[in-house]
């Protein structure tokens, strides 16, 4: 059989959000499998640089439809990692608005399976963030569409690069004092990268079982103070947390400076969702999927040392 045919038998797989944080770790490992990989992008020209030789990458904005029908044209199974935070005064209109028509066009183009990365949070809780809501309600669109929906939720993502570990990092490089709202106090469960893709990889493979929200994170449930100290710890800085009860304009601000103007509307919203609880409630992803997170301080050290490479 010519390389032609046995390449065209094989499953072919969007992955939306390559050119992010997630998608682009997950992109390698992708790579490597016996599928067809296809990248959507606002900007293809920028992505074909950082894709292997045989990965396509087309255009495509969750925000048009056609662009989506092109994108998801023989499709089997598509990654859903986009959020339209950085550049969206009303994000979680736009964001449910680009859920279903990503959920549409799924549905017509005869897509089996969609995977997607959300947030940890109680659906129950009146104060969950904007954010974090947002994450939800996605998340239920696509499953509305009746394509098959594997909704992982997790909280913040351990690894170099990831913004919500940058935030903490350069937080705690350079404040010797940290003034810290109550929040710090909130009780989480981050989670490493290489468990991330991990469950990610798993739920390509997994037969088929019907729409399922699964919340991933490490065994250790830990405070964001919790996680500052033991980043310092590991980096053998010595660090104060001093703490109030709000995080007033000019600490929120004094927090954001620290970050990219190119980060900063994300950063305002996941600075918002610290004050919820986002930890895993119940034993789903564990009892569905062969994978088991590593100890939140194992996952610093390989992100400091990951970090550390990166420089
Ligand atoms: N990082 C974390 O700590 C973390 C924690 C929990 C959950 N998550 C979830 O994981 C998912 C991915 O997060 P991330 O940190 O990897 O995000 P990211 O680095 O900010 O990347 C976001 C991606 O969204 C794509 N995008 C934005 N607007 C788009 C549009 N109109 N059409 C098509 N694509 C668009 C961008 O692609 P182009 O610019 O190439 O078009 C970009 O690659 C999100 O759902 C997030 O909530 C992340």
């Amino acid at each position: 059989m010519s390389d032609l045919t046995e390449s065209s038998k094989r499953p072919t797989v969007l992955l939306t959000g390559a050119s992010g944080y997630v998608g682009g770790r997950l992109l390698p490992f992708l790579e490597q499998q016996s599928i067809r990989v296809r990248c959507m992008t606002r900007n293809p020209d920028k992505l074909r640089q950082s894709v292997g030789q045989s990965t396509q990458v087309v255009a495509g904005d969750v925000q048009d439809r056609d662009s989506l029908m092109r994108a998801l044209e023989g499709v089997q199974t598509a990654y859903y990692f986009v959020h339209l935070m950085s550049n969206a005064r009303d994000f979680e209109e736009q964001d449910r608005q680009a859920a279903r028509c990503f959920g549409e066009a799924a549905k017509q183009t005869g897509v089996q399976r969609i995977i997607y990365l959300g947030g940890l949070g109680d659906d129950g809780d009146p104060k969950l963030s904007p954010h974090l809501r947002s994450r939800h309600e996605v998340g239920e669109i696509l499953r509305q569409s009746s394509v098959e929906t594997i909704e992982f939720r997790a909280g913040m993502v351990v690894g170099a690069g990831s913004l919500s570990f940058q935030l903490m990092k350069s937080l705690t490089d350079r404040l010797p004092v940290m003034i810290c709202p109550r929040w710090l106090t909130t009780p989480t469960q981050a989670i490493a990268i290489q468990d991330v893709l991990d469950y990610l990889l798993a739920a390509k493979d997994s037969p088929q079982c019907g729409s399922g929200v699964y919340e991933i994170g490490s065994p250790d449930v830990v405070t964001y103070g919790g996680l500052i100290r033991e980043y310092a710890r590991q980096r053998g800085l010595r660090r104060h947390l001093v703490f109030v009860p709000i995080l007033t304009p000019y600490l929120s601000g004094l927090w954001l400076a620290l970050v990219t103007p190119a980060e900063y509307e994300v950063g305002r919203h996941l600075i918002e969702g610290l004050k919820n609880p986002t930890v895993v409630r119940n034993s789903n992803a564990m009892e569905t999927f062969p994978v088991r997170p590593i100890g939140v301080s194992e996952a610093i050290g390989r992100a400091i040392a990951e970090s550390q490479l990166a420089t």
